[in-house]
Order: C-alpha cells, then sequence, then structure tokens
C-alpha cells in the first residue's frame, strides 16, 4: 500500500485506508459484509436526524451493478468494474433551500467516510468516485426530484497477484500518496497562522 505519513500516530484504519484500483474480479462480498457497510452509513451523524443520504446497492454481476457500470466514466471504466460491490450515495439538493443543499452534500460526506472505514475494517478497500454520469443515474434509478446522485463507492478486495492486474492500474496504484502538512491548513488564531 502506497504510504500514509502521519506527525503522529492515527487509528491503522485511517492509516490503512487507500484508494486502490488493482482489485482482484473474482472476489465477492457476503450479504453480512454489505450490509456492515451500509449500516455505517445509516449511522453516520445528520442534521437535524432529516437522514437524507439512499443507497444504490449492486454487487458485481447483478443489474444495479450492470447499470451503475454504464455510468461511468472511462478512467473509472477501466478498474472499478473489478470491484465485489458499488453502492452510490444520493441525498438531498434544492438550490431554494440551503440544508438541503449544504447538509444534504455534509450528511452524504459523512455517510461517505463511515462507509469507507468499515470497508476498511472489513479487509475492502473502498474507493470513492465522482467520475459517473449523475444524469443518467438519476434516469435509470428514479432518482426522484430533490435528490441527486453523489458518488458511487467502489468496493474491492485487492488483488494478492498483480500479474492479473493491467502495467497501467500497476503503476497507478504505486504513485506516492500526499497531503498538504498540517501548517499548511491548521489554523489559530488567524487564517494561515499555523496551528501549533
Ligand atoms: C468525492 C470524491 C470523488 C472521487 N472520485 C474519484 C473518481 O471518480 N475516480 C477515482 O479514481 N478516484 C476518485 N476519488 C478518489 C480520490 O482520487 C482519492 O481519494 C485521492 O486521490 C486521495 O487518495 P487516497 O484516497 O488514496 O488518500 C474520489 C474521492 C472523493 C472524496
Amino acid at each position: 500500500m502506497p504510504q500514509t505519513t502521519t506527525t503522529v500516530a492515527v487509528h491503522p484504519l485511517i492509516a490503512g485506508r487507500w484508494s486502490a484500483r488493482g482489485y482482484d474480479v473474482s472476489a465477492t462480498i457476503d450479504d453480512d459484509e454489505l450490509t456492515a457497510i451500509l449500516e455505517a452509513g445509516r449511522w453516520a451523524p445528520t442534521w437535524g436526524r432529516i437522514q437524507p443520504v439512499r443507497f444504490l446497492v449492486g454487487r458485481r454481476g447483478d443489474p444495479t451493478f450492470e447499470a451503475l457500470t454504464a455510468t461511468l466514466n472511462r478512467g473509472n471504466a477501466g478498474w472499478a468494474p473489478a470491484a465485489a460491490a458499488f453502492i452510490a450515495l444520493a441525498t438531498t439538493d434544492d438550490p431554494d433551500d440551503a440544508a438541503k443543499h449544504e447538509y444534504g452534500a455534509m450528511d452524504a460526506g459523512l455517510a461517505l467516510g463511515q462507509m469507507l472505514l468499515q470497508t476498511q475494517a472489513l479487509g475492502f478497500n473502498g474507493h470513492p468516485m465522482a467520475g459517473f454520469n449523475r444524469t443518467a443515474v438519476d434516469e435509470v434509478f428514479g432518482v426522484p426530484p430533490g435528490y441527486r446522485s453523489m458518488v458511487i463507492l467502489a468496493v474491492g478486495k485487492l488483488a494478492e497477484d498483480p500479474s492479473t492486474l493491467t502495467e497501467a492500474i500497476r503503476e497507478r496504484d504505486a504513485w506516492p500518496r500526499e497531503r498538504l502538512p498540517l501548517d499548511q491548513i491548521a489554523f489559530a488564531g488567524r487564517w494561515d497562522t499555523p496551528f501549533d
């Protein structure tokens, strides 16, 4: 796994999470595992207890998975179909209603975060994708007005034998993972004054 570097130790689930592409196309996910990932999303914090987030769930080979696959952009279509499952997250959006817009998106992000960690805890890799045709997802699945699909979470098992992967996927998965240093993003007193 490309390294997660931190200034102090963080929880292994956080340190071990990354967005991989080199999935084992024969791996499957069982009912309890998939349900646990959905439960992690269901139990995310939710503004005003509104619970705006909805999930569209497909396992590799089933009609929902196939339909979601057809909406992926070219970059994602190259690796994501080897996932064991796709979970699309939809949430409220209404340009005239700040709560539905802002907190719908906030709640979806929180649900995704919890689902990623649950995915990791189960020994799978979770990889969020915004690279898909939202309009197509909304149409194919009958997402109602006032909701919009935000992200598709790919849940896959890392391929144990790298020779089953294309060179391009192997290379991409080896890219170093980087983040801005804390003193550039955590402030105290005033913007741009690093938290010490
Ligand atoms: C909302 C969102 C959308 C993303 N969409 C895509 C995507 O369409 N395709 C992709 O390969 N990665 C996608 N990613 C994954 C990011 O590229 C990845 O999180 C980032 O490169 C940092 O890498 P890490 O997750 O390994 O830390 C997305 C991540 C988020 C949070």
